[in-house]
């Protein structure tokens, strides 16, 4: 994990669509930033503290500057109302170097791009590549109005617009996303991209796994995870390689917070599983992974896990720590 941190400048902020504003960062002294590829994101540290990851939705071929766009959330966590509101034109920020868990598939020969709401600001980076390398692609993207929609403009008058469809829950039955035939389309090398809500994710992920998409060809990233807490949690113990000493883990806590109480900090950030800052390999014991940052085939081969969140199947696990 790379935590390198540059300072940059904000140098537009502008209302993207309803509840949804547009920040335009660059380096103060004018130099480029670093290159990013489509569907990065970057960690921005915010007043108060918090520390957020968004997606750059720029183009990743311009590296003198990054753009994010942030869907304002009265119920979020803070982060969304901090940028929104105490983040200014000419203020400073603390961001981390672009990292890429979403990348497109460099040897598919076609790809479904689908975005739900604020999810768009990867997709839409992603169609912007597609589109300059004349590649085969088709983007639907969903959201509640015409009103709540980001970058409408930038779509229409691209030279992708005759491949995005626009869906809007507000809007007549002939418009809606049919998500079931749109899968059942596509060809059995189609690679699928899908960034949106929580609940848009599982239902496209869901159907396209029932359709027999294999895990190689879904590509996702999750903005915010559902930590699960279940009834039945049960204390565990972690062992650090390093020092030997032993911790207990109670079913209330994580093992974040367990290590953190004897003197053990572990950097985090999202504290939900879904942005890897915290990602620490496991040498012994078997993970219970509640996390939405790994993938299939990284949480079955049980050496990595997910401390902010993760619990653990085996009575120890031994961290390589
Ligand atoms: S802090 Fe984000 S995954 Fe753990």
């Amino acid at each position: 994990m790379n935590n390198e941190t540059l300072t940059v400048q904000v140098s537009g902020k502008w209302v993207e669509a309803q509840d949804i504003c547009g920040f335009e960062l660059r380096n103060p002294d004018g130099t480029s930033l670093p290159a990013f590829t489509a569907g990065s994101h970057i960690d921005v540290h915010l007043p108060g503290g918090l520390v957020r990851q968004y997606s750059l939705c720029g183009d990743p071929g311009s590296a003198d500057r990054y753009e994010v766009a942030v869907l304002r959330d009265a119920g979020g966590r803070g982060g969304s109302i901090a940028i929104h509101d105490l983040v200014h034109v000419g203020d400073f920020l603390q961001v981390s170097v672009p990292r890429n868990h979403f990348a497109i598939e460099q040897n598919a020969t076609r790809h479904l791009l689908l975005a739900g709401g604020i999810g768009v600001t990867p997709i839409l980076s992603m169609a912007e590549y597609l589109s300059s390398r004349g590649e085969s692609f088709d983007m639907h993207y969903c959201t509640r109005s015409e009103s709540r929609t980001a970058f409408i403009a930038r779509i229409s008058e691209s030279d992708f617009c005759d491949r995005v469809q626009f869906h809007y829950d507000n809007g007549d039955a002939s418009q809606r996303f049919d998500l079931t035939s749109t899968l059942t389309e596509e060809q059995e090398s189609t690679h699928l991209y899908v960034c949106g809500p929580r609940g848009f994710m599982d239902g496209v992920l869901s159907a396209a796994r029932a359709q027999g998409w294999t895990e190689d060809r879904l590509h996702y990233e999750f903005f915010s995870g559902t930590v699960t807490k279940l009834e039945g949690d049960a204390p565990f113990q972690v062992r650090l390689a390093s020092s030997g000493a032993v911790v207990d883990v109670p079913a209330g806590s994580t093992v974040v917070e367990a290590l953190a109480t004897h003197g053990v900090e572990i950097l985090t950030s999202c504290e939900q599983g879904v942005c890897g800052t915290c990602l620490t390999r496991v040498l012994e014991g078997q993970p219970d992974h509640r996390d939405s940052y790994l993938t299939e085939e990284e949480r079955a081969s049980g050496d990595q896990f997910m401390p902010c969140c993760s619990r653990s199947k085996s009575t120890l696990l031994v961290l390589d720590l």
